[in-house]
C-alpha cells in the first residue's frame, strides 16, 4: 500500500532531519505497515460497542466520513469487551492494514496489543477515549473530549444553580462503565468542582454502563435505599433516561422533585432537557470521523500532528435545548 513508500521517504528525512519524533506522527509508533498493493488507505476501526445513542452518532460518523474520504474501513463493534477489542485490533495487524484507530472501552491493559501494533509498524490513533500506558509512544495521536473538563462544567452548574439555593441537595451519581476513561474523569471533574459545597452531597454512586437499562435499574435501586435523593449527576444522556424512567415510576416529576444533569448533548436527551425532565447537559461530540481520517491521511503523509486534539464543546441549558433542538444532528 501507499504507506510502505511513504513511510520509507518519512523515515528516511526524518534520519536526515535528526528528529527524534515521539508520538508526533507514523514515524513516531514506529513506522509503516501496510501491505495491500494499491494506494487505498485501509484503516482498523475497533469499536467500543453500541451501548448509548452518542456510540451510534459516532459509529455512523466514523462510517461516514471513512467513505467521504475514501478511506476503507474495517469496522470492528467489541461489544463492550476489552478482550473482543483486543483480539479486533491484532486482527487488524494481520492483516496489516495501514493505521489502527480505536475508542478504548476501558483506559488500562493496552500495552501488549499496542507494543505489537508499534512493531508492526502499524500506527495507532485513539478516538474518544485514552488508554494509560507504561511506555509513550504506543499511539500517535488521541482525539476526543476533555472528559474531566465535561464534569467540572456539570459541577460549576450544580455549584450555582443548586448549592447557591443554601438547600441540602442528596446527589445520586450514575456512573459511566467501571475503569473507562469518561467514568473516571468525569467523576473527578464534578467531585473537584463541588468540593468547596458542603450543601452538595453524593449520597449514592454506582455505574449503569452507559446504558438506559443500567440507569433505570441502578436509579430504581437508589431511590429505594435513599429516598431523600433530590439530584442526579448521570455521566450520560441515556443513564439519565432511563434514570428518568425510575423516578417517574417512583411518582416522582424527574426535573423537579429530582433535578438531573447529564452529559452528551444526543437528541434524546436534549428533548427530555426541552421537556423540562432533565435541567442541564454538558455537551461530548461524537461527530469525530472527519477529523479522524484527516488525522489519518496526515499520519501516513509523515506530517507531525498533535499529540492531542481536544474536541470543541459546550453546553445546554432547557431554554437552549428547545432552540436546537429542530437542527441537532444526532
Ligand atoms: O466515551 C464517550 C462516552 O461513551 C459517551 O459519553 C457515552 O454516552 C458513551 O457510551
Amino acid at each position: 500500500m501507499i504507506r510502505n513508500k511513504l513511510l520509507a521517504a518519512v523515515t528516511a528525512s526524518v534520519a536526515v532531519l535528526g528528529l527524534a519524533a515521539c508520538g508526533g506522527s507514523a514515524e513516531g509508533s514506529g513506522g509503516g505497515g501496510g501491505g495491500g498493493g494499491d494506494d487505498t488507505i485501509t484503516m482498523g476501526f475497533a469499536q467500543v460497542g453500541a451501548e448509548s445513542g452518542w456510540r451510534t452518532a459516532n459509529t455512523q460518523s466514523i462510517q461516514e466520513s471513512a467513505e467521504a474520504a475514501g478511506i476503507e474501513l474495517q469496522f470492528s463493534d467489541a461489544q463492550g469487551e476489552q478482550e473482543n477489542q483486543i483480539s479486533a485490533i491484532r486482527s487488524f495487524i494481520q492483516q496489516r492494514v495501514d493505521v489502527i484507530a480505536f475508542s478504548p472501552v476501558v483506559e488500562t491493559g493496552w500495552d501488549a496489543v499496542l507494543l505489537e501494533a508499534k512493531r508492526a509498524n502499524i500506527p495507532v490513533i485513539l478516538t474518544d477515549r485514552s488508554v494509560e500506558t507504561e511506555q509513550e509512544d504506543l499511539f500517535v495521536t488521541f482525539l476526543g473530549s476533555d472528559f474531566i473538563e465535561e464534569g467540572r462544567k456539570a459541577g460549576e452548574w450544580a455549584v450555582e444553580n443548586w448549592a447557591s439555593t443554601g438547600a441540602q441537595w442528596n446527589i445520586a451519581e450514575l456512573q459511566g462503565t467501571t475503569g473507562a476513561a469518561p467514568a473516571i474523569d468525569r467523576q473527578e471533574g464534578f467531585a473537584e468542582a463541588i468540593a468547596d459545597s458542603p450543601n452538595l452531597t453524593i449520597v449514592a454512586s454506582q455505574s449503569g454502563d452507559f446504558t438506559r437499562t443500567g440507569g433505570r435499574e441502578v436509579m430504581e435501586a437508589m431511590l429505594n435505599s435513599n429516598p431523600d435523593i433530590n439530584a442526579v449527576y448521570a455521566h450520560n444522556d441515556d443513564m439519565a433516561l432511563g434514570a428518568i424512567e425510575a423516578i417517574e415510576a417512583a411518582g416522582k416529576v424527574p426535573g423537579q422533585d429530582i433535578q438531573i444533569i447529564s452529559v452528551d448533548a444526543v437528541r434524546d436527551g436534549m428533548q427530555a432537557l426541552a421537556d423540562g425532565k432533565i435541567n442541564f447537559i454538558v455537551e461530548c461530540n461524537p461527530l469525530l470521523g472527519e477529523q479522524l481520517m484527516e488525522l489519518a491521511q496526515q499520519v501516513l503523509d509523515g506530517e507531525e500532528v498533535p499529540e492531542r486534539v481536544v474536541t470543541e464543546e459546550t453546553t445546554f441549558t432547557q431554554e437552549q435545548a428547545a432552540e436546537v433542538l429542530p437542527d441537532r444532528k444526532y
